[in-house]
């Protein structure tokens, strides 16, 4: 059999990847006061075992306001860090799959409700609720809290705690950083015309709307170790008529990569409520094709990849690097061994797991 494309090795900066194969991040909305607890082990120590490439911790706000939900993950105290050192400590006893964090701020999309309990939002008098913040006081739709916009020392204030959370990522040992510059949230907000009405330096044409992106993502690669990489996930369109669009990310990306960027990771949409997405298989992996025509630098595609042949196909021919998973590996947190078994690639696995491919498998499983 030909060799699999999606379980080709490959190196960005310091990482050695095993595979093509990442695991995106799922917000979990059950961390308490920022922290991880039991559930956050539980969790990321089973996707740990998944012989994915790459496991990328759930958006991790910098600052408490920053939270979509109360139930967010922080990076912001003390406290936060030592909940999220156990945690790791303990995935790192028993698995050497490379961790990175996604580090967000929610921006107008913040304090609401976990999703299961219909994820309305909450106006800063309610108990469970805060004052968000924008880059323009525009709310998320008709009738809900509306933002406050981020003066020249709010913007400060989230640009330090970008770094300040990279710094402690970089201390307890994660091995990639990705900026959360998408599904509209603070970083998407200043960039799409449709929520930055911006009438300084940080509003108005493109390279304005990309200003504060791109200070946050130099101030965090400088606070980072030049061994190990920083990503960007970008929405490539609004999904709307006069928003955020792919020439637009076109730019992005091309700045992202001239600043240090190690891999743009593709997604689209989240910004309005009006958006009309045509979702079906692999729906945003154009978007991520058309990034790769312009960058150097890894690409990652997402959205609606289940199939191993899906897979297979879109790193093999090169519409994208690699592929990310969220709801297929929930589903099935083995994808990857499965992915193998069909593709004839080899995953890693733990010894304690090595008695358990068919006999029709025996190749499967890396030799120790
Ligand atoms: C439970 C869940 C939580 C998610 N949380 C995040 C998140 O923290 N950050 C993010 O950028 N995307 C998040 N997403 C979006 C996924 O990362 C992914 O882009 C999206 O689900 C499409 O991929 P899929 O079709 O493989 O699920 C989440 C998706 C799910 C299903």
């Amino acid at each position: 059999m030909a060799r699999s494309a999606l379980f080709e090795p490959m190196q960005i900066r310091g990482l050695s990847l095993n595979n093509r194969i990442v695991i995106a991040p799922m917000c979990q909305y059950s961390a308490e006061d920022g922290c991880m607890n039991e559930w956050h082990l539980i969790h990321l120590g089973k996707l740990a075992l998944s012989g994915a490439a790459l496991l990328t911790i759930e958006a991790t706000a910098v600052v408490p306001e920053g939270r979509i939900t109360y139930a967010d993950l922080g990076l912001w105290n003390d406290q936060t860090h030592r909940a999220m050192s156990l945690t790791l400590e303990s995935i790192r006893r028993w698995s050497d799959i490379p961790i990175g964090i996604q580090l967000s701020h929610a921006g107008r999309k913040a304090s609401t409700e976990v999703p299961w309990k219909g994820g309305g939002q909450f106006s800063p008098a309610d108990a469970l609720g805060w004052q968000t913040f924008a880059p323009s006081s525009i709310a998320y739709s008709a009738g809900m809290p509306e933002p406050r916009s981020l003066d020249k020392e709010g913007l400060k204030r989230v640009r330090d705690a970008f770094v300040s959370a990279s710094a402690r990522a970089a201390k307890m040992g994660i091995d990639f950083v990705q900026l959360h510059a998408a599904h509209g949230y603070l970083l998407h907000q200043f960039l799409s015309p449709l929520t930055n009405h911006r009438t300084d330096e940080y509003g108005g044409s493109l390279k304005n709307r990309m200003r504060f992106p791109l200070e946050v993502f130099d101030a965090v690669r400088s606070a980072f170790p030049a061994e190990r990489p920083v990503s960007a996930r970008v929405s490539a369109t609004d999904w709307i008529e006069g928003g955020w669009d792919i020439e637009q990310t076109l730019a992005f990306a091309h700045e992202l990569e001239g600043r240090g960027c190690d891999i743009i990771h593709v997604s689209s949409g989240g910004l309005h409520p009006d958006q009309k997405i045509a979702v079906g298989p692999g729906y945003q992996v154009p978007f991520a094709r058309a990034v790769k025509s312009v960058v150097r630098i890894p690409v990652v595609a997402v959205g609606l990849i289940t199939g191993f042949d899906q897979a297979e196909a879109i790193v093999g021919t090169g519409d994208a690097d690699m592929v990310a998973l969220a709801r297929a590996i929930l589903f099935d947190p083995n994808w990857p061994w499965h992915a193998a078994a069909h593709l004839g690639g080899k995953v890693r696995v733990p010894k304690q797991y090595r008695r358990s491919a068919p006999s029709r498998f025996k190749d499967l499983f890396e030799a120790e």
